[in-house]
């Protein structure tokens, strides 16, 4: 997908006055005005300029189909889960899932609560109501700045959010979810690349340039998944 296409004059905004303002939060700012997919998410009604980034992968790896039943976990403010429900049609199901509050996207089931709580992932299971044809995950955890320890707890979530999907996915399945830089860890990998038949690592244009994020899109699971 080419990137959206700038609206307005093209132009880049300067902030004329950075009072009260901190730098970092003068440069986010700046950086919100002056994001092409800003705009375009805001013209298109999508809750997150990440909406592009799934709409990106979806285009290369084909990954929605009508009827199907998606989750999203990390799902707020809800871009993913918008443009899910809008590609798997009325007869697909979307279960949307947050530590966050979410504003009602209609069509979707959404889920207030810690991905790594039984009780919840019992709720979603529930929601779901069969087995998935893709779990997506956009979750990051909070950073704490020692580069190690973030490093072992991204890992650690995808390790988790893996798991669910092994719960979940009905045979054939796909899995994609948020990794950084220098992807997955080998052991991870491997999982991985035993469970699904095709496992790769992206970076959607929508991703920013300067950021570590990319995604591992994991597809034809080839366990047992979900039994009911
Ligand atoms: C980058 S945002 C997701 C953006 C979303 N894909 C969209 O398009 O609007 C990541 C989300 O993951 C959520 N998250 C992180 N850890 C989580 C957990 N353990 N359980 C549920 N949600 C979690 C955060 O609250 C945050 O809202």
């Amino acid at each position: 997908m080419k990137p959206p296409i700038e609206g307005g004059r093209g132009l880049s905004t300067r902030l004329r006055t950075a009072k009260g303002r901190t730098t970092a939060s003068q440069k986010w700012l700046e950086r919100q005005l002056n994001d092409p997919y800003v705009r375009a998410a805001k013209a298109a009604g999508w809750r997150s300029r990440a909406a592009f980034k799934i709409l990106e992968l979806d285009e290369k790896y084909k990954l929605f189909r009508p009827n199907q039943r998606v989750v999203d976990l990390g799902a707020a403010p809800g871009g993913w889960t918008q443009v899910a429900v809008q590609r798997v049609g009325d007869s697909g199901k979307v279960v949307g899932l947050d530590l966050l509050p979410m504003d009602e996207i209609p069509g979707a089931t959404l889920l207030q609560g810690d991905f790594q709580d039984d009780a919840v992932e019992q709720a979603v299971l529930e929601a779901l109501d069969g087995p998935a044809d893709l779990v997506l995950s956009d979750m990051a955890p909070n950073t704490t700045g020692h580069n190690a320890t973030d490093h072992l707890r991204i890992l650690g979530l995808i390790e988790l959010a893996l798991d669910f999907a092994g719960k979940v996915l009905t045979p054939g399945g796909a899995f994609v979810a948020k990794a950084f830089q220098g992807g997955t860890e080998r052991e991870l990998l491997n999982r991985m690349k035993r469970d699904f038949a095709s496992v790769k690592h992206a970076k959607p244009p929508a991703s920013r340039k300067g950021s570590a994020e990319m995604y591992v899109v994991a597809q034809g699971f080839r366990g047992e998944g979900f039994r009911g």
